[in-house]
């Protein structure tokens, strides 16, 4: 897909990995809707601000219907509670499904028709590596990036028909501010935005920015003794070992 000429709207496109998106999809001479919370807080020039807060349905509408010709939507807008799903506040676990699951889903329904109306459009959602693989400290962020992974998967099949391709992005730890404090090594977000949207314009289904998503994704058919032998050696008394990506990924404890 080329895209040049075409029409994108990125949520949470006021800073971090949305705003490079927003950035590199003006430079390679797309039209971009900047979506944030505060429009006020976008501070690229060459693209146009407009509000969007992903979890109030009416905002979604607002913005799909003051918007026109979209045929790129990527939906970027991330929360990062830290939340244990056991111990959490219950508020900050619903606010993770709020964001990443009903979010996503919000604005992949109020923006379906106008992506409907081209002949080829794409979405593409920023998932995570950790859609793969669980922590218990931040074990809400986890479960609503694996349950986003599952609406991707559903609607990547439900909107063929209309032409519009679904894709998904996993990467570890990008250099933001979600991820400030944790000390495991950390990405460029605008290494990950070029390789996002290079992924976009090549039809990729399933973006795999980093080595260490590769590892974890070549993980899951190891199955959950594979994904997590710390618990089958709890469970046999020995040793408790993670695997080499997880190791790599545990965030850093002292920042909760
Ligand atoms: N950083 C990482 O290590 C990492 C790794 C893998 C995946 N990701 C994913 O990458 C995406 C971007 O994250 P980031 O690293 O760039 O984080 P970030 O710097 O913290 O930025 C998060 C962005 O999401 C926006 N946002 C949050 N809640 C929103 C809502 N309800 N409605 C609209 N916008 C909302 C924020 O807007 P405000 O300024 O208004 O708060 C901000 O623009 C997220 O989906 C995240 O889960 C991040």
């Amino acid at each position: 897909m080329e895209l040049a000429g075409r029409t994108a709207f990125v949520t949470g496109a006021n800073r971090g990995l949305g705003r490079h998106l927003a950035q590199q999809l003006r430079d390679r001479g797309a039209t971009v809707y900047a979506g944030a919370r505060n429009p006020a807080s976008i501070d690229l020039a060459g693209v146009t601000p407009i509000a969007v807060d992903v979890t109030d349905p009416e905002s979604v509408a607002v913005a799909a219907a003051t918007t026109s010709n979209v045929s790129i939507l990527i939906n970027n807008a991330g929360s990062s509670t830290k939340s244990s799903l056991l111990t959490g506040d219950l508020a900050d676990v619903r606010l993770e499904m709020d964001t990443h699951f009903f979010g996503t889903l919000a604005m992949v329904r109020a923006f379906a028709p106008q992506l409907g109306g081209h002949t080829e459009s794409a979405i593409l959602n920023i998932l995570s590596v950790l859609s793969w693989l669980s922590f218990p400290d931040i074990g809400a962020y986890c479960a609503a990036k694996s349950a986003e992974w599952s609406l991707t998967n559903a609607l990547r099949q439900e909107l063929a028909d209309q032409g519009t391709r679904v894709s998904s992005l996993h990467v570890g730890y990008m250099d933001t501010d979600m991820a400030r404090g944790v000390e495991a090594p950390k990405a460029d977000p605008a290494v990950i935005a070029r390789i996002a949207l290079d992924g976009i314009a090549t039809g990729q289904a399933e973006i795999v920015a980093d080595e260490i998503s590769g590892a974890v994704l070549a993980g899951l058919s190891g199955g959950v003794d594979g994904l997590y032998p710390q618990v089958a050696s709890q469970r046999r008394g020995t040793a408790a070992t993670l695997t080499e990506p997880a190791a790599a990924l545990q965030p850093d404890r002292s920042d909760r």
